[in-house]
């Protein structure tokens, strides 16, 4: 009787073997190339969808990103009214306010302060005398904030950091609204006290012309 059992054993270990065996010499036997049976196909080959298109994936048509409706405003964003124009720049100069509050003027001006050092020190220069490092190497160096742009209206210093000017780059990418508007309390308290309030509006209107020619 055990030795019967031990027949049976013996058979059915080698039937076993073989079969493990067969199944490791029959992978890739036909082609070298094939991975053998796939389980769910579509996870190893997914359609390859460009986006912002319309496709047809099983009968249904549909965009696979949406665009935004046209005229969406983002949350949070308020959309920049004046083009970059001479009559942009003038206006901007005339109707463009600062939105932070002028109680917090403080608080603005020292992040201003600190903006200021990352981005427009090495051109304008600490004080903005226009002598900074990369500043005094253009071919005409930033004016002084409280000599030729001692009057310069908060609108216009904003306009200018949006869009650029001469050689000062757009800085729109680099700083959101609200920090280009702390860089204006900075760049006012470096301007120091207008000249006349008198004359403040005479000079607004004067360089209108001379920016247009
Ligand atoms: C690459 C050097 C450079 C950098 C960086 C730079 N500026 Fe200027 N900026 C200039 C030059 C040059 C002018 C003069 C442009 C002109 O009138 O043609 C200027 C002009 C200005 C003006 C006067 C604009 C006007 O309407 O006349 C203001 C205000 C100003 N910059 C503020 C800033 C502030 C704030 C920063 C930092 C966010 C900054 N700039 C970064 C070079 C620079």
């Amino acid at each position: 009787m055990k030795k019967h059992y031990t027949t049976v054993k013996l058979a059915f270990s080698s039937a076993l073997a073989a079969l493990v065996m067969a199944g490791f010499t029959s992978c890739g036997k036909h082609d070298e190339n094939s991975p053998g049976v796939e389980f769910m196909p579509d996870m190893y080959r997914s359609p390859s969808l460009e986006y912002y298109q319309t496709h047809t994936v099983d009968g249904d048509t549909l965009d696979n990103a949406m665009k935004p409706v046209k005229g969406s405003v983002a949350r949070g964003y308020l959309p920049y009214a004046y083009p970059n124009t001479p009559e942009g720049y003038e206006m901007a100069g005339t109707n463009l306010h600062n939105p932070l509050p002028a109680s917090n003027r403080e608080l603005w001006e020292k992040d201003g302060e600190v903006l200021y050092g990352k981005f427009c020190v090495h051109c304008h220069g600490a004080t903005g005398a226009g002598d900074g490092k990369v500043g005094g190497k253009l071919p005409g160096p930033p004016p002084a904030y409280n000599g030729a742009l001692k009057n310069l209206p908060e609108g216009k210093i904003f306009h200018t950091l949006t869009y650029g000017k001469g050689t000062m780059g757009s800085h729109a990418s680099q700083l959101t609204q609200e920090e280009r508007w702390k860089l204006v309390y900075y760049v006012q308290k470096l301007q120091g006290p207008k000249e006349t309030p008198a004359a403040d509006t005479a000079k607004a209107a004067a360089p209108a012309v001379a920016a247009k020619h």
